[in-house]
């Protein structure tokens, strides 16, 4: 470890009182890897997601295939660090493979089958982890920005209760496991409202719910710090845990995610500029807008820590984070409080003065 990174306050130990501070964690880190990643996690963090290797597609690829090597090294990590160890994600339209939703004979299932296999998956990732991933995202991303239910397999086959089913079954593989549900875009009107509706219902149900996950892919200027703490005291309402899962602020232009995937290469140079235009590391005054926005909502978080019960990066350095390889890969973003070299950046020291000098 580099001698100044001795002398940085632990960020877990900064908002000991107030809620989690999470990191994504690649295969890589996980693997024990990359020495400099680790060093920041064990120091830093108190709580850890895994980016991919809990997805459908990655820790059960084929029917009867599971792959739980990289999990167990996950959660072992956790648990030698004593850290709130977050499972993600069991039910998702993404990165779930194609045979889920067919038969042997690449037939589509039908409720029934697919009912089978959802409740065959969760039991046995979950209980293969039982009483060892504190929480769980169970449902990912299941409502759609109109705020109707997002068009997919679970959703077409099973129908709307495929969010319920999936909470059941959690709740049965593992009782003691938190629950969550996770969603971007919480801060745009039509879809929070929706998912209001969706976990009211839940509840009426008698649907154990125990906290909701704002993903928090933010930009510089998007969103604005009411809406977000609208967003925050609305959700709040429902008396579960808010928190905030997958956070990083973009600072490179934006281009509309629902895109097809880019590569850089593959636009003329002067467009190349405009949509990476920090190749080589972030300007001061890009720097300090970025330090400015990570205290402002930093602000808001603590002001709210009653309410907030994790915020989780969604990476541990500006290296690892998917914002330079998607919706364009090839680009360089520097969304993260640590850089391209683990070094702190102006952001976490405002990050650590925001949170001292309200206490
Ligand atoms: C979503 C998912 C994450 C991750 C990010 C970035 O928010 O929940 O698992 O894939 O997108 O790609």
């Amino acid at each position: 470890m580099k001698k100044n990174q001795n002398t940085q306050p632990a960020l877990k130990a900064v908002f000991e009182d107030d809620f989690y501070i999470g990191a994504a964690l690649s295969l890589n880190q996980i693997s024990g890897n990359e020495p400099d990643s680790t060093a920041l996690v064990e120091k830093h963090f108190n709580s850890i997601t895994p980016e991919n290797i809990l997805k459908w597609e990655e820790v059960h690829p084929e029917p009867k295939k599971f792959n739980f090597e990289p999990a167990d090294r996950f959660v072992a990590l956790g648990e030698k660090n004593n850290m709130h160890i977050v499972g993600h994600t069991l039910i998702w339209f993404n990165q779930t493979p194609d045979w889920v939703f067919q038969d042997e004979s690449g037939n589509s299932l039908d409720r029934k089958a697919l009912l089978e296999r959802m409740r065959e998956h969760i039991f046995t990732v979950m209980g293969r982890y039982k009483g060892r991933i504190h929480g769980w995202d169970v449902v990912n991303e299941a409502i759609a920005s109109d705020g109707r239910f997002k068009e997919c397999k679970w959703f077409e086959i099973i129908g709307e209760d495929y969010v319920l089913k999936a909470f059941e079954y959690a709740r049965q593989a593992d009782p003691n496991a938190q629950l969550y549900y996770n969603e971007y875009d919480l801060e745009k009107q039509p879809k929070r409202e929706a998912v209001l509706r969706l976990i009211r219902d839940l509840q009426s149900k008698g649907v154990r719910i125990d906290g909701i996950g704002i993903q928090g892919h933010w930009f510089l200027d998007y969103p604005s710090i009411e809406e977000l703490e609208t967003s925050i005291l609305a959700l709040s309402r429902l008396n579960i845990n808010v928190m905030v899962t997958e956070m990083d602020i973009g600072v490179l232009p934006f281009y509309p995610v629902d895109s097809e995937l880019m590569d850089l290469a593959s636009f003329d140079p002067e467009t190349q500029k405009k949509y990476n235009p920090y190749p080589d590391g972030l300007p001061d005054s890009v720097q300090k807008d970025l330090a400015d926005r990570y205290g402002g909502l930093f602000s808001l978080f603590h002001k709210h820590r009653d309410k907030i019960s994790r915020v989780t990066f969604w990476a541990v350095h500006d290296g690892q984070s998917w914002r330079s390889y998607m919706p364009i890969s090839g680009r360089t973003d520097h969304p993260m409080l640590f850089d391209h070299h683990c070094k702190p950046k102006p952001a976490f020291d405002v990050v650590v003065k925001t949170a001292q000098s309200r206490k």
